[in-house]
């Protein structure tokens, strides 16, 4: 894994932004894994002022809720094209999101997984992470070979989640999430978390023990793996001060995986 810890969350996201641009600048048809919430709000924003050729780039989403409309105002969908697809020239075949109001969700979830082969892998998947460390939404004891599929979101997530609602009982219960085995698919995996509530998590996920109980922590098994934080999300990390020596030592056109 490589650590960047960056003394605020602009910072932070000023260097997923520029890698993230990278990759669509020297691969034009990327396959990119994209992440909703509060911690990729800014980078959408920045990222759409790069005004970069989106024509060739097929995106698939992490997750969503189930039973919400697309036009739903807090579903995933309707964030994403909010945020990010409606101010690119992404074309809209080209956009992936779960399906939350499919009929037969199972069936729905092998499609996405098929679609994602389909279209070659993903080059580069974004993530966040919950304050119980759950990536995208696979909520601790997820399985960590799972792939697509429903999940029970925790009481804790519901509750995270709520201010988007306004009020927790309005959180759905159920949602469709890539798996932690889909998440492990993609190529490079781009990890961001800012502020110190998620200190915990992300000490437990980068230091901890690989556990389904910290399922962020199953990327210590992939080969490519950044993480972005400021200073207040990094908080707990006992190596702090070895990544910082790391990014600020790093040898020219390598990463530090
Ligand atoms: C959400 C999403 C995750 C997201 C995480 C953190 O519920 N399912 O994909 O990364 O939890 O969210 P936030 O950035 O709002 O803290």
């Amino acid at each position: 894994m490589e650590i960047v810890i960056e003394s605020s969350a602009e910072k932070a996201t000023d260097v997923v932004v520029r890698l993230v641009s990278s990759v669509i600048r020297k691969k034009p048809n990327a396959v990119l894994g994209l992440a909703t919430g509060a911690t990729v709000l800014l980078f959408y924003r920045k990222l759409v002022e790069m005004k970069l050729d989106w024509s060739k780039i097929t995106a698939f989403n992490l997750d969503e809720y189930v039973g919400l409309p697309p036009r739903h105002p807090h579903s995933f969908h309707r964030f994403m094209w909010e945020n990010l697809f409606r101010h690119v020239n992404i074309r809209k075949k080209n956009v992936h999101i779960p399906d939350g109001l499919a009929a037969d969700i199972p069936k729905s979830c092998e499609r996405y997984e098929r679609k994602i082969v389909a279209a070659g892998g993903i080059d580069l998947q974004l993530l966040g992470i919950g304050t119980g460390g759950h990536i995208g939404f696979n909520e601790p004891t997820s399985s960590l070979a799972s792939r697509t599929r429903i999940k029970t979101l925790t009481p804790r997530t519901r509750k995270d989640n709520a201010p988007f609602f306004g009020a927790p009982a309005q959180v759905p219960h159920h949602c469709i999430t890539m798996g932690i085995g889909t998440i492990l698919d993609a190529r490079h995996c781009v990890l961001l978390a800012f502020g110190k509530k998620k200190a915990r998590a992300v000490a437990q996920a980068v230091e901890g023990p690989v556990s389904a109980l910290v399922p962020a922590s199953a990327l210590q098994l992939h080969p490519r793996v950044t993480v972005l934080l400021d200073t207040q999300a990094a908080s707990r990390l006992k190596l702090k001060r070895y990544y910082r020596w790391v990014s600020d030592h790093k040898p020219a056109g390598t990463d530090s995986a």
